[in-house]
């Protein structure tokens, strides 16, 4: 078979964009010790020619339960197939590094089943698998550099011509001169046709979102450019009492485009407004033309092409949209430190202020790492404050499309049942803020924005769904739902499915364990639980269900989800032996861990079986498909 030249392939699987940073930060390690590297995503890449590559880096995450990122699901499904040749990969030298999370039972599991089949498959493994921790002090980055060290030596003895200059080369960070990987064209307005002209309104900003996507250089997501719908907020409600310290609220939107269909349990990917004045700011900052028609694209693809979507690459939009819909410049959202110092070290290159230029490359500087990180990670300085902070900086537009994070959408589990509420969507969010150790106030740029929003005004919010993790139960069983804090959202959307079922009378009962710190401060959907929980409602004890709550901060000792279930050990046990499922659902890392502990205590107590048999039992459940976690942190 005919090979490619020595060249590293890093194909990378990425859920939320770690995976990618990782990918990049191989990829430019490999490129500093003057070895040819590409990296591209699983699902651009074509897996049938996988045989024909010499050496590839696999680098992906694990997400929800063990299941693989959504960018990975069909290159995964390639390789499963049962046609495929035993010695199909003999020749391909391959290394596998995961990103993981060591609080969940299934830790790099996506990394492990990987590697397994690839060498099932023959090709050969250059160094043994390397796992990143997300519970490590430092993250994935923890195992990463070790890693990578072994790596390169050993791709070294396997063909010296990986590193000409030996695998110990490395030239430095600060000396080494980039290029921008992107262009952008300037279009005179007079002369443009904008294609899009004869799309009015919606129509008109859902292809400019999907152009403006389908150009930015920082697509991470798997989730389609242009977006699904246009939802309107009707509603907008605190559950949490002011002043408490927490603000959750209820929001109720509505579709303005045409009804999408969704399940319970369904997610919501919204794109975030960003602030007109932080635009502005940053416009005015970097001496952009807001008016400017611009096509930004890579290098060396000028030529007028398509997406899978249709979206035109040729087709200008003007240089504020773009900024507004596809770069994050004001949110203080995590950025990695690979980014981070890589957009420092450009910084540095167009300082023209002798202390600016020195400080920009100290920061990009191994040497920088840990007030790099005392600089930017922790306090999450804003791109825009960044730039502001080295006046001097003036730097070309193609450089910032590439090194400004991409503008993400934020996923929300939606918390209604679409037979409730035909025409709507509901969502539970946590708006999220914190001070950061400098005392500078944060929020979170997604859930701020949505709560900011008044339903008066009728913004329309870009959105698209997805399948969740929890998949939707079948009227007939019977369920229990461990769900403290905003973990409820999912749940909400259960019960009132269930409860416009009950009206045949053949679905079956819900036992809910719901945790918040006061009552007074944060029952939230009280009523709604308590309305539920009567009238032979899906949660009644009358109907073999029930709603229990655990308030963490009541009394002098914490009361959390795990110990009212423990209370109730028997009527869960009972709804488990009638077949229930378990969905457990939540903000904290630790929850889901102490609530599967619970869970093995109930069978051990009330079947009278072993600790270890109880375990068993468990996982015999979730292979079933009968016990279920999403967890965030
Ligand atoms: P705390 O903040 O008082 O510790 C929603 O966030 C609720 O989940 C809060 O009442 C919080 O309690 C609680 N919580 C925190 N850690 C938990 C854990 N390990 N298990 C169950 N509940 C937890």
């Amino acid at each position: 078979m005919e090979k490619k030249p020595a060249k590293l392939l890093i194909l990378y699987a990425t859920q939320t964009g770690n995976a990618l940073d990782a990918a990049e930060r191989i990829g430019r390690e490999a490129e500093r010790r003057g070895c040819a590297a590409s990296v591209s995503s699983t699902d651009d890449f074509d897996a049938s020619s996988l045989p024909h590559e010499d050496t590839v880096i696999f680098v992906v995450s694990t997400t929800g339960q063990g299941d693989t990122p959504d960018s990975m699901k069909l290159f995964w499904k390639y390789l499963l197939q049962r046609n495929i040749a035993k010695n199909w990969l003999e020749g391909v030298h391959y290394a596998v590094f995961g990103l993981g999370d060591s609080g969940y039972q299934k830790y790099n599991f996506v990394a492990k089943k990987l590697d397994r089949r690839i060498s099932y498959l023959g090709a050969t493994a250059i160094v043994e698998r390397g796992l990143g921790d997300d519970q490590h002090p430092s993250g994935y980055e923890g195992a990463l550099d070790p890693w990578m060290s072994s790596l390169w030596i050993m791709l070294y003895q396997i063909n010296p011509k990986f590193f000409p200059n030996g695998p110990d080369f490395v030239i430095s960070d600060t000396t080494h001169i980039d290029q921008p990987k992107f262009q952008i064209t300037y279009l005179e307005t007079d002369k443009v046709d904008l294609q899009s002209s004869s799309a009015t309104g919606l129509d008109s900003v859902q292809m400019q979102i999907g152009r403006a996507r389908s150009m930015s250089p920082g697509k991470v997501s798997h989730i389609k450019n242009i977006p699904d719908c246009f939802l309107k907020m009707i509603k907008n409600q605190p559950l949490s009492r002011t002043g408490c310290g927490k603000d959750v609220r209820h929001l109720e939107l509505e579709f303005v485009s045409a009804t999408i269909e969704y399940g319970v349990g369904d997610v919501l990917e919204v794109l975030p407004g960003q602030d007109p004045a932080a635009v502005d700011a940053f416009l005015q900052r970097c001496n952009l033309n807001p008016e400017s028609l611009i096509i930004v694209h890579p290098i060396g693809m000028e030529s007028h092409h398509r997406d899978a979507e249709g979206n035109d690459s040729n087709v200008p939009i003007k240089l504020k949209t773009f900024v507004e819909l596809t770069m994050d410049i004001a949110s203080a959202s995590p950025r990695r430190y690979f980014f981070e110092a890589r957009m420092l070290y450009v910084m540095s290159i167009f300082a023209t202020a002798e202390h600016e230029k020195e400080r920009l490359q100290y920061f990009a500087s191994p040497e920088g790492r840990d007030d790099l990180y005392q600089y930017n990670q922790k306090e999450r300085r804003t791109v825009l404050e960044v730039l502001e902070d080295f006046p001097s900086v003036q730097m070309p537009f193609e450089w910032l499309v590439q090194l400004v994070p991409p503008l993400k959408t934020r996923a929300f589990s939606i918390s209604s049942s679409p037979s409730a509420h035909p025409n709507q969507v509901h969502l539970t969010v946590n708006v999220v803020s914190w001070t950061t150790p400098f005392k500078r106030k944060r929020t979170g740029l997604c859930s701020t924005w949505l709560a900011g929003l008044d339903p008066q005004d009728g913004v329309c919010i870009p959105a698209w769904f997805r399948k969740g993790s929890l998949p939707p139960p079948p009227a007939s069983i019977p369920l229990v739902l461990v769900g403290p804090g905003t973990g409820c959202a999912p749940f909400r959307g259960f019960v009132e499915e269930r409860a416009t079922q009950d009206m045949s009378g053949s679905a079956a009962p819900i036992m809910l364990f719901f945790g918040c710190r006061n009552e007074e401060n944060d029952f939230l959907y009280k009523d709604f639980w308590l309305f539920h929980a009567q009238n032979a409602g899906p949660l009644s004890m009358a109907r073999g269900g029930g709603f229990f709550v655990a308030f963490s901060r009541d009394q002098p000792q914490k009361v959390y989800v795990q110990h009212k279930m423990r209370e109730q050990s028997e009527r869960v046990w009972g709804l488990i032996l009638e077949g229930a499922s378990i969905y457990v659902s939540g903000s904290s890392t630790k929850m889901p861990s102490d609530v599967m502990s619970a869970l093995e205590e109930i069978i051990s107590k009330e079947a009278g079986v072993s600790r270890e048999t109880a375990v068993l039992q468990l996982r015999r459940l979730e292979k079933d498909g009968r016990y279920h976690v999403e967890a965030w942190s």
